[in-house]
């Protein structure tokens, strides 16, 4: 079989050099790329990187190899076409269909999905024109990827950095296997929560449970390779941030909620995947409790956290807003689940099966989803990813 043919176009930000380990990943995935720079770009990173790297020619012109017609050739046969970084530049050439180097030749000629991870200065970022820009690039079906918040060109931070190469080539993948359909989550904003929350004992301990957040962000990556905005509240996860994610740290079910409830206001779909504890102990410690040789340790009583999935399900924030919830269940897992489903009056309910070694930090998960109108869509063992699309196509059927 063919391998994949991805153009990784390159422009003229600080952060090209990012762009190596993107590249790295996609040939070592099985992906033939072909990368276009800018000439700005070389500025940053010169051809011979990319050539070596790529096993591909270089150019930035239209004018190299005029026979082989390259300024609509490489565009034609893509099947991804990605820039990463995405300059202001780039951003406003690609907007208006300007088309006076090669990568912008490509991206006009491309029939194939677009992603664009912008990188630039907050400023840069915030500008109404390229606000414009980005907003016009959405509206035509490219993944434009909100950058991360952190540490920019010189000493100054603020949003603008490129998010982690590791997880741009995450959402390349995710939007290959799609192929050439419409980003159909593209304008909508869903929360995701994802993790186990934490409920303190005291200052060192507290009760948890296994819940390692990876469901969470399958579908927080998932929904942001379709085109979503994505608020992702992760409770004692410790995995990367998704690209162009707001990640939402909290610790507790209480700040769960609170996080939820606030990012939910205008969301268009919110999924509960974060196992969140039923109880918390009824008092804290302020100082570690400490052991009494002579004495049985004082017991635990535990008092009920809000049931947040009835909550947001019975009050929605808005018309129309789609809720998701997960039930882990260790036995009778079906009847547990369609009584669930009842009880919390939630969309749809993903059911499945958990257990010390089923489910929890694994990377699959088999599951069967029920839903409010009676249907059930049973997911086979798979990826997580697998599992979390399923999830976003049967939310995409109720928003429309
Ligand atoms: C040191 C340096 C760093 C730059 N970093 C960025 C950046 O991160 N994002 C951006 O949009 N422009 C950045 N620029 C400005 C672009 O290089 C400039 O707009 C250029 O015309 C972009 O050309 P291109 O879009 O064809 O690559 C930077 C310029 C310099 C000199």
């Amino acid at each position: 079989m063919d391998k994949p043919k991805v153009v990784l176009g390159v422009s003229g930000g600080i952060a090209a050099y990012k762009a190596c380990e993107l590249l790295r990943r996609l040939t070592e995935s099985g992906h033939d790329v072909r990368v276009v720079p800018t000439a700005s770009a070389l500025h940053f990173v010169g051809a011979a990187t990319w050539s070596a790297l790529s096993g591909n020619p270089v150019s930035t012109e239209v004018w190299d190899d005029v026979h082989e017609v390259p300024h609509v050739r490489i565009g034609q046969h893509a099947d991804l076409v990605v820039v990463a970084p995405a300059t202001a530049d780039m951003l406003a050439k690609a907007a208006h269909g300007l088309a006076d180097d090669l990568l912008t030749n490509t991206l006009l000629t491309a029939r194939c999905p677009v992603v664009l991870a912008p990188a630039m200065h907050t400023e840069m970022w915030e500008h109404p024109a390229t606000r414009e820009n980005v907003a016009t690039l959405r509206r035509r079906g490219a993944v434009v990827i909100e950058p991360a918040v952190g540490r920019l060109t010189g000493v100054d931070t603020g949003k603008g950095r490129l998010p982690d190469p590791a997880e741009i080539f995450e959402v390349c993948r995710r939007v290959l296997a799609r192929g050439v359909r419409e980003p159909d989550l593209a304008g909508r904003h869903v929360v995701v929560s994802a993790g186990g929350t934490r409920e303190p004992l005291d200052p060192v301990r507290f009760l948890g449970n296994r819940s390692s957040g990876k469901q969470g962000y399958a579908l927080a990556r998932t929904a942001a390779a379709r085109g979503a905005r994505v608020t992702l509240v992760a409770a004692n996860t410790g995995l990367p941030d998704p690209a162009g994610v707001d990640v939402v740290p909290v610790g507790t079910a209480v700040q769960l909620r609170e996080a939820v409830i606030k990012a939910a206001a205008d969301a268009d779909a919110v999924v509960m995947a974060a196992a969140v504890a039923d109880f918390r102990p009824e008092t804290y410690a302020a100082g570690k409790i400490k052991k009494k040789d002579d004495k049985d340790p004082d017991p635990i009583v535990l008092v009920r956290n809000p049931d947040i999935l009835a909550e947001i399900s019975a009050d929605r924030a808005r018309p129309g807003q789609v809720v998701v919830g997960f039930a882990a269940e260790t036995d009778d897992v079906l009847a547990n689940g369609r009584a669930k489903l009842r009880r919390k009056g939630c969309d749809l309910l993903v059911v499945n099966e958990v257990g010390e070694r089923k489910t929890f930090g694994s990377e699959e998960n088999e599951a069967l989803v029920l839903a409010a109108d009676g249907s059930e869509t049973p997911v086979p063992h798979g990826p997580k990813e697998a599992l979390a699309e399923t999830v976003w196509d049967l939310v995409v059927d109720r928003l429309s």
